[in-house]
């Protein structure tokens, strides 16, 4: 499975600190934002990575990350030439993406929750094998902001509807994505919406007329953050602070989540983190694995 990490947009809810810098690159407490999806994606044990981000930005993404050959992965960029819409990552990736299925992260959502990757590489496995689509639910209280999903005791969707007046249920859409192969086909088959977006809520709509919609639900406990506003990126700071200063883990440190993972040795760690030390992450890893 590949998988596409979109760190684009225009980020207008946190103007003015992103007129100069890229909201996904913004410190999320003690790591950039990217981070968090970037190691979503690793404990999904997906390892080849598209990312694209705006004509500005993607050099920037570049200096950070490389070609991700430091965590055992592989990181490509494409670059978006404007916002038109989350859908259109499919449009630009279809080279990448081959004959491969898929999974589209929004680079703005933090996952955070037990046994999530056991949950992750359960969904690769599925739709690596099947025609199924795959979203996940959230329990949120306040639904009428996000896209609702409703659907069966066996999780298959029923409907979905964007910021709906009246929802069907309390389970948001979040930033988190799996599809099979003719996702890219059907992304060309799509219209712009009202507001000039590939939506991805129409591509979600295509395979739920399919009868091909999966809904995983994130449990009672889980921690799904949003960072676009100024208020959500302070609590997701604080989020994370209090959990990593409790448990004296980090969260979203992707030199662990590759070692853990085998994707590099602790050799190539130790390499890493030299060149971090003197920071709190650095420190971490030496205190950790050294
Ligand atoms: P949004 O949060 O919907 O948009 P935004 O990041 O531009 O922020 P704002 O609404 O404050 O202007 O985007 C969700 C994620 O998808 C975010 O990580 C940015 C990314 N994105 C793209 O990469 N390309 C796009 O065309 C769009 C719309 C979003």
């Amino acid at each position: 499975m590949k998988s596409i990490l979109l760190a684009g947009g225009t980020g207008s809810r946190l103007f003015p600190v992103t007129l100069g810098v890229s909201k996904q690159l913004l410190p999320v407490y003690d790591k950039p934002m990217v981070y968090y999806p970037l190691s979503v994606l690793m404990l999904a044990g997906i390892r080849e990575i598209l990312l694209i981000s705006t004509p500005e930005d993607i050099k920037q993404y570049e200096r950070l990350l490389g070609d991700g050959s430091q965590w055992g992965i592989t990181i490509l960029y494409k670059i978006q030439p404007e916002p038109k819409g989350l859908a259109e990552a499919f449009l630009l990736g279809e080279e990448f993406i081959g004959q491969d299925s898929v999974c589209l992260i929004l680079g703005d959502n933090i996952f955070y929750g037990l046994d999530f990757s056991s949950q992750l590489e359960a969904v690769v496995e599925r739709t690596h094998m099947g025609a199924q689509a795959t979203i996940f639910g959230y329990s949120v209280k306040d639904p009428q902001r996000y896209g609702v999903i409703e659907f069966d005791e066996t999780g298959k969707a029923i409907s979905i509807s964007e910021k709906p007046e009246t929802p069907k249920s309390d389970q948001a859409v979040v930033g988190l994505y799996f599809y099979p192969n003719e996702v890219v086909a059907i992304a060309k088959t799509i219209q712009p919406s009202a507001r000039g977006e590939l939506e991805i809520s129409s591509v979600n709509q295509h395979f739920l007329k399919e009868g091909k919609l999966q809904v995983e639900t994130l449990d009672r406990g889980f921690a799904w953050l949003d960072t676009g506003t100024h208020e959500s990126l302070l609590e997701a700071g604080q989020f994370i602070e209090t959990i990593e200063k409790r448990q004296g883990l980090k969260i979203g440190c992707l030199e662990e989540v590759a070692y853990e993972k085998g994707y590099i040795t602790k050799v190539q760690l130790l390499e890493n983190a030299q060149s971090l030390q003197g920071s709190s992450y650095g420190d971490y890893l030496i205190a950790r694995y050294g």
